[in-house]
């Protein structure tokens, strides 16, 4: 298992930066990091706040939460960083300025890396004179509980830097997965984005409104893929004759006319109002922190049941007690 730095640097404290820095603090690394917005002080607290609870509910340790310094410059802030976790908004211009400045001040064998949800390492890279140390680390929100970060490398990213990287995370309690090869987007994203293109069109045709598309994945399949994928789960569908019988069975509707997966729905001022006062609707006056917060004790609940099957993402809770003792 690859040794945590000491310190690390997060560049962009909004949801997701704020839980890199969450997560961080409770591995035990120091964290300085940078944000324009004066916001960024109340948000960093209130998210650790949120992964304080979330990690005392799973029965972790948090005894020694490490120290967070507020820089007021990426350069004070990435100076002594072993890991630097960017985090600014998924715009190419202010991720190739915000990289630029890192690469010129961050020490010469920091693991650098983008938190963006699609863009390739090759593209992000291009401000950079040293390159081979940048990888995208894509994490999912909440950064603190969820384990998955996807690892993508560019062009020019070193070997030595994934598998570094891949340890790193390992160390942090996650479960990275190595994407073999650059793709805008990843695997999970492009995954998610297509059943958000059918979400869309069952709105805008009237088919359902959002929480009745909510009701179909969290009382269905959506408990499948919590412990086993895709596949796995269509490899049991297929029944004794496993996923050759289910291809069989099923690859023919593939054909059928009923997929919309490569088109979308215009975004049209009357969408956007249908799904936001749908969503209003769903949230029956329950704020953003209220719901944070219940999804939060949901997954506790989940990755507590999924560990006491020694299944999926449950494994990872077991590692980090492992790494805790
Ligand atoms: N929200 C998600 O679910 C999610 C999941 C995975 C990855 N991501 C990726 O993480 C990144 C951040 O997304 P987010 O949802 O946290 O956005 P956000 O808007 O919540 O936070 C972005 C933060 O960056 C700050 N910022 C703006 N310009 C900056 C600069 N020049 N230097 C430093 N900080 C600056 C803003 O003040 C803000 O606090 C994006 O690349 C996004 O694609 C988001």
């Amino acid at each position: 298992m690859a040794e945590l730095p000491q310190r690390g640097a997060v560049v962009g404290c909004g949801v997701i930066g704020a839980a890199w820095a969450a997560r961080m603090r409770l591995r035990g690394i120091d964290v300085s990091a940078y944000d324009p917005s004066p916001n960024a002080s109340g948000i960093l607290d209130d998210v650790l706040a949120d992964a304080v609870s979330a990690w005392q509910a799973l029965g972790l340790s948090t005894d020694h939460v490490a120290s967070l310094t507020l820089c007021a410059s990426i350069e004070e802030a990435v100076a002594d960083a072993g890991l630097i976790q960017e985090s600014v908004p998924e715009r190419l211009d202010i991720k190739h300025s915000t990289l630029a400045a890192i690469d010129a001040a961050a020490p010469a064998d920091a693991i650098v890396a983008s938190s963006t949800s699609g863009y390739k390492p090759t593209d992000l890279a291009t401000s950079m004179t040293r390159p081979e140390r940048l990888v995208v680390a894509h994490p999912f929100n909440p950064v603190y509980l969820l384990p998955l970060v996807e690892i993508v490398g560019g062009e020019q990213t070193s070997l030595g830097t994934i598998d570094r990287a891949m340890g790193t995370y390992r160390a942090l309690g996650m479960h990275p997965l190595h994407v073999r090869k650059e793709i805008d987007a990843f695997i999970a994203d492009r995954l998610l984005e297509a059943v958000w293109r059918e979400a869309l069109w069952l709105v805008n045709d009237g088919i359902a409104t959002t929480e009745e598309i909510d009701d179909a994945i969290r009382y269905g399949f959506g408990l499948r893929w919590a412990q086993m994928g895709t596949f796995e789960t269509y490899r049991i569908a297929g029944g004794e004759g496993g996923m050759r019988h289910f291809m069989e069975q099923f690859g023919p509707a593939l054909k059928w006319p009923w997929t919309k997966l490569m088109d979308t729905p215009e975004l049209t001022d009357e969408l956007i109002d249908t799904i936001a006062e749908q969503s209003d609707e769903q949230a029956a006056g329950r704020s953003i922190r209220d719901l944070a917060q219940e999804r939060d004790r949901n997954l506790v609940a989940i990755l507590r049941a999924l560990e006491s099957v020694d299944a999926g993402a449950g494994k990872t809770i077991t590692n980090l007690r492992a790494l805790q003792s």
